[in-house]
């Protein structure tokens, strides 16, 4: 397993290929006020986080609750303002919401009285896309994340794994460049959120979408990603990037069962416990 220091980014594989995202020494405070105080308290939400992620990379923001993860999806989709550095989209300055930028939630957001394809058809109905040719590709979609026979369903009609397959249809239905998903997984049960996972790294290989997916699983964070941005807790730092060794295995093998496995989340677990430098 290669871990990089983050002061030495930018980092190989995101010099293998042509970047995407270019955050550079962000910094997010934010104010708040505590029960009974006058003073608003100021909180170091990231500090100078600094990474390079290349076009078709599959990334994994790593940490604890509270380390800042959902703030910097939220910077990087234009969703959140940010307080010093900058940070760009295939070379432009994000500067708002991207079209071709999009976010797969934690808890699915759908809409709950519009059926699974008008939901899946909702991006487009806002871009002004003729109905025939959004319905065709959401179905095309809708069969991707095999939920076909299920377009006039409605959502509290699914499971939860069922609705965030709608999620992930919904927000490919744009054709993104980057996808950012926040916790996804996260609201699911184990053997949803495995079947999920191995899912939907098949539609992801054959997209070729770039992917920043938070999570604070170890296990979810290696199986899933070629690249893992390690944060430390407050204030929300890179503490290290670091290459998966079972980048290889994650489509049709058994990542869990390489030899790599067991040590890398050893590594990792000791880098999240402050054990490792
Ligand atoms: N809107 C907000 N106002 C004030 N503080 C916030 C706000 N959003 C997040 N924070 C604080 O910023 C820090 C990072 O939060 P967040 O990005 O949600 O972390 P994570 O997603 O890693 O759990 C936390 O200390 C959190 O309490
Ligand atoms: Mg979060």
């Amino acid at each position: 397993m290669t871990a990089v220091a983050t002061e030495g980014v930018p980092v190989r594989a995101a010099a293998r290929r042509q970047s995407i995202l270019e955050i550079d020494r962000v910094t997010k405070f934010y104010t708040s006020r505590d029960a009974g105080s006058a003073e608003p308290k100021r909180i170091t939400a990231l500090s100078s986080i600094t990474a390079s992620v290349g076009r078709g990379e599959f990334i994994a923001l790593l940490g604890p609750s509270g380390c800042g993860k959902t703030t910097l999806l939220r910077i990087a989709a234009g969703l959140t303002g940010w307080d010093e550095g900058s940070i760009a989209i295939a070379g432009a300055r994000v500067n708002g919401p991207r079209k071709d930028a999009c976010m797969v939630f934690q808890h699915f957001g759908l809409l709950p009285w519009r059926t699974v394809l008008s939901n899946v058809v909702f991006p487009l109905e806002l871009d002004g896309v003729p109905a025939q040719s959004r319905r065709e590709q959401a179905m095309d979609l809708l069969k991707l994340v095999g939920l076909e026979k299920y377009t006039e369903h409605f959502p509290h009609e699914l499971s939860g794994g069922m609705q965030q397959r709608v999620g992930i249809a919904r927000a490919l239905m744009r054709k993104p460049l980057l996808l950012f998903m926040d916790e996804p997984f996260g609201a699911l049960d184990a053997q949803t959120r495995e079947r999920l996972q191995e899912d939907f790294l098949k539609i992801w290989s054959t997209i070729g979408t770039t992917v920043l997916f938070v999570t604070h699983s170890i296990d979810e964070a290696l199986v899933m990603s070629d690249r893992i941005f390690v944060f430390t807790p407050s204030p929300g730092r890179i503490k290290a990037i670091v290459e998966s060794p079972l980048a290889g295995e994650r489509i049709g093998g058994d990542p869990r069962a390489h030899p790599a496995y067991g040590p890398s989340r050893h590594e990792l677990r000791g880098m999240l416990s402050g054990s490792e430098p």
